[in-house]
């Protein structure tokens, strides 16, 4: 059992991103934002216009990614590919590529290589199952697809993107889809995560509920 490792697993939307840079903040903890390596993942595939079904091919550019993660930029091979990975094409992308075995392989030390002594807060699909199965809090963050599709509707709208309302209720429910019923580390919650539906709940909330589970099961200072 590790008590400096909370995961924090969940479909599309849930808040996970928001809530696991909330907690980390105020623990002093490490963050892993998975999910953007598998978007960077499916960037690279993109710009190199690789073939999304050449499994053996897209495991070569996960394994080869060249990424800083720098004051809360991302920069893949030099560029800031911050504000690109966050679009629904990319999210569709990484989604693809999250599929593949070989992705997720090349994937998996770059992952656990986070966890250090200063704790670390995960977050993704499959954090709680197959990367940090350890892992001495397990959170399952859920909430509706509309209200998903609501939230990042808002998110996209701030950052002056182009998106229609429905037809993100329909990529999200799409996405879904594809990452539970995947052969390789499908989502779902881990036997001993703790299930927080947030669709009727703020994120300080939520964050308030993970630190009070945190006091109780992790290793924090007094
Ligand atoms: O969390 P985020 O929306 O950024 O993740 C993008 C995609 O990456 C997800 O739809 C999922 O398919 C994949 N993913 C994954 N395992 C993770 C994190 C993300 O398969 N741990």
């Amino acid at each position: 059992m590790n008590q400096k490792i909370i995961t924090i697993d969940g479909p599309s939307g849930s808040g996970k991103g928001t809530i696991a840079a909330i907690v980390a903040k105020n623990l002093g903890w490490r963050v892993l934002d998975s999910g953007a390596l598998y978007r960077l993942t499916g960037l690279q595939a993109r710009n190199q216009n690789a073939d999304f079904d050449d499994v053996h091919i897209l495991g070569e550019i996960a394994g080869h990614l060249q990424v800083e993660f720098m004051d809360g930029k991302i920069l893949l091979e030099k560029h800031d590919v911050t504000d690109a990975i966050r679009s629904e094409t990319a999210g569709n992308d990484a989604s693809r590529v999250a599929a593949v075995a070989q992705v997720r392989a090349a994937l998996l030390d770059w992952q656990q290589r986070f966890a250090t002594s200063q704790g670390l807060v995960a977050d993704g699909r499959d954090m709680g199952t197959v990367i940090f199965p350890q892992a001495a809090l397990k959170i399952f963050l859920t909430a509706s697809a509309e209200e998903r599709a609501r939230r990042r509707y808002k998110q996209l709208k701030e950052k002056g993107m182009p998106v229609i309302l429905t037809s993100l209720v329909e990529e999200i429910r799409e996405r879904d889809e594809r990452d539970m019923n995947r052969s390789e580390a499908p989502l779902r919650a881990a036997d001993d995560a703790l299930m927080i539906d947030s669709s009727a709940l703020t994120i300080d909330e939520v964050v308030e509920q993970i630190l009070a589970q945190a006091r109780e099961h992790c290793d924090l200072p007094l």
